[in-house]
């Protein structure tokens, strides 16, 4: 990929620029390793581990970050409670997930299963429901309305369970 984008730009023609101004840059550094090692999973090169890392590394602070929500409205909300913080943390970590799941972190050292790639439709519209459920589960928070703050972290609750049971493996 390197030699042919240094050719392209060596002969600098209209044709060629236009066509570059359409990829998008991240197209083609993801698009890269995919093409120069297609006999291996591509989750186990060295930007698929990386890109596999950084999506575990959302996930295990969602985790902790939702956590003291789920808890805290098993019973009454005490009124001391800094949920605004967390579910604001989860939200805020819900937006990095559309980019956390490129092609080439398929594979590898990850529980994310195949079917997210195959299926992505479905994925990405569970992936969007849960930061459309973790937006109101801020707006709860911050009005510091019980009721709805319990829906919304059901809510939130059931989407990590049928994202996990869908797309997760074990
Ligand atoms: C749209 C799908 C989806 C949603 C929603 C989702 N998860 Fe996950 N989660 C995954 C996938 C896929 C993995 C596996 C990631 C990997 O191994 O690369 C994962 C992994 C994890 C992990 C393990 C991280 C590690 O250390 O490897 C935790 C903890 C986790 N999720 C918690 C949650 C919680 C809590 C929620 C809800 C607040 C949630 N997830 C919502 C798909 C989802």
């Amino acid at each position: 990929m390197r030699t042919s984008l240094s050719n392209l730009t060596a002969r600098t023609t209209a044709c060629a620029l236009t066509a570059l101004a359409g990829l998008s840059v991240t197209a083609i550094i993801v698009s890269r390793p995919a093409h120069a090692e297609n006999a291996v999973a591509s989750g186990t090169t060295p930007a698929g581990r990386a890109a596999i890392a950084s999506r575990r590394a959302i996930f295990l602070l969602i985790g902790n970050s939702f956590r003291p929500v789920a808890e805290m409205l098993r019973g009454p909300v005490p009124p001391q409670a800094n949920l605004a913080k967390y579910a604001n943390r989860v939200a805020q970590l819900a937006d990095f997930l559309p980019e956390a799941f490129p092609d080439i972190s398929n594979g590898g050292e990850t529980r994310a299963k195949a079917n997210i790639w195959n299926d992505r439709a479905d994925f990405d519209r569970l992936l969007q429901q849960f930061r459309d459920h973790t937006g109101q589960l801020t707006q709860a928070a911050s009005k510091h309305d019980d009721a709805a703050l319990k829906a919304a972290a059901t809510a939130v609750a059931q989407d990590c369970r049928s994202c996990h049971e869908h797309y997760r493996s074990e």
